[in-house]
């Protein structure tokens, strides 16, 4: 695998690699990789002649000092990591290198709403840090291919929706949440719970299961919304959101419209300090 610090020497290792129509899938990660991130990895070696993976841990999307202060960090093991499964670059790099003095980053884009409830409600210019560091990352490795997992399921809305209004020449793909045995969908933030919170935290997937079957008896989105709720509010969890939405536009689904083809149940749940998300297809595939 080659490990790469600087965006001069990525970008002069992907001009000669590039030859030959190869295409090369990217993955970005803020690192402390698992399974679910190793998916996305696989899924692009399978499609792909090269594939690079980014670890960064991009400060401009933390709206809380302190939750970038204690984002997991394990680039020994990450790196150990990538190697074993095939990966064919690792891109290191700095935050001078990515954002260098005099190089305008900024974007100014609509994303229609998409930005505007939950995680963007929540976690105010989250996304804008998140659209910044994924455009800076496309332009240096120009990926036909962008892995993205559909845990963040806003969040690969937003990306795609800033690959579509700048017009970026590669295609996103959403790989499935890929969870533990018990259906915790695999986060770097796991780590982080006690013994007990981990055993507490099926409740998320538990809930949006459970969700999913009451939607399909045909009980209310307003009533199941509430139902939920209640579930999640466990001694030492506390649900910040529980919202099912228009799996395309993330708008609430009025009481008396027809429901639509795609509909995605997402929910926020703080276990003591470590907040997790997850989410679930209610109707339609993702
Ligand atoms: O999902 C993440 O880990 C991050 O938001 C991403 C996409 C790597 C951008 O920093």
């Amino acid at each position: 695998m080659y490990l790469f610090k600087r965006v001069d020497q990525l970008r002069e290792f992907l001009s000669s690699a590039r030859t030959n129509n190869r295409t090369v899938g990217f993955i970005p990660t803020m690192g402390a990789l698992h399974d679910g991130h190793l998916s996305l990895i696989k899924r692009s070696l399978a499609e792909n002649q090269v594939t690079v993976a980014s670890i960064f841990v991009n400060p401009t999307q933390f709206n809380e000092a302190s939750d970038l202060q204690k984002y997991p960090r394990t680039p020994g093991k990450d790196l150990e990591l990538l190697a074993k499964v095939g990966c064919t670059v690792a891109f290191l790099p700095e935050v001078s290198d990515m954002y260098p003095p005099g190089l305008d980053t900024s974007l100014s884009l609509d994303f229609g709403g998409l930005d505007q409830s939950m995680e963007g409600e929540k976690r105010p210019g989250h996304f804008d840090g998140v659209a910044q560091v994924v455009k800076r990352l496309l332009d240096i490795v120009s990926p036909e291919f962008l892995y993205m997992g559909q845990k963040d399921y806003q969040q690969q809305l937003i990306v795609r929706s800033m690959v579509q209004q700048l017009n970026i020449s590669t295609t996103v793909i959403t790989v499935p949440t890929v969870r533990e045995a018990d259906g915790l969908a695999m986060s770097s933030r796991n780590v982080r719970l006690t013994p007990e919170l981990r055993e507490g935290a099926t409740i998320l997937h538990q809930t949006l299961e459970g969700a999913r079957e009451k939607l399909s008896q045909g009980e209310s989105i307003d009533r199941i919304e509430k139902w939920a709720i209640q579930a999640l509010s466990q001694p030492k969890f506390q649900p910040e959101y529980f919202t099912i939405a228009n799996a395309d536009t993330l708008q609430p689904i009025p009481a008396n419209d027809p429901l639509p083809e795609r509909i995605v149940a997402c929910t926020a749940v703080w276990a003591d300090d470590v907040r997790l998300i997850d989410n679930l297809m209610l109707a339609g595939q993702l």
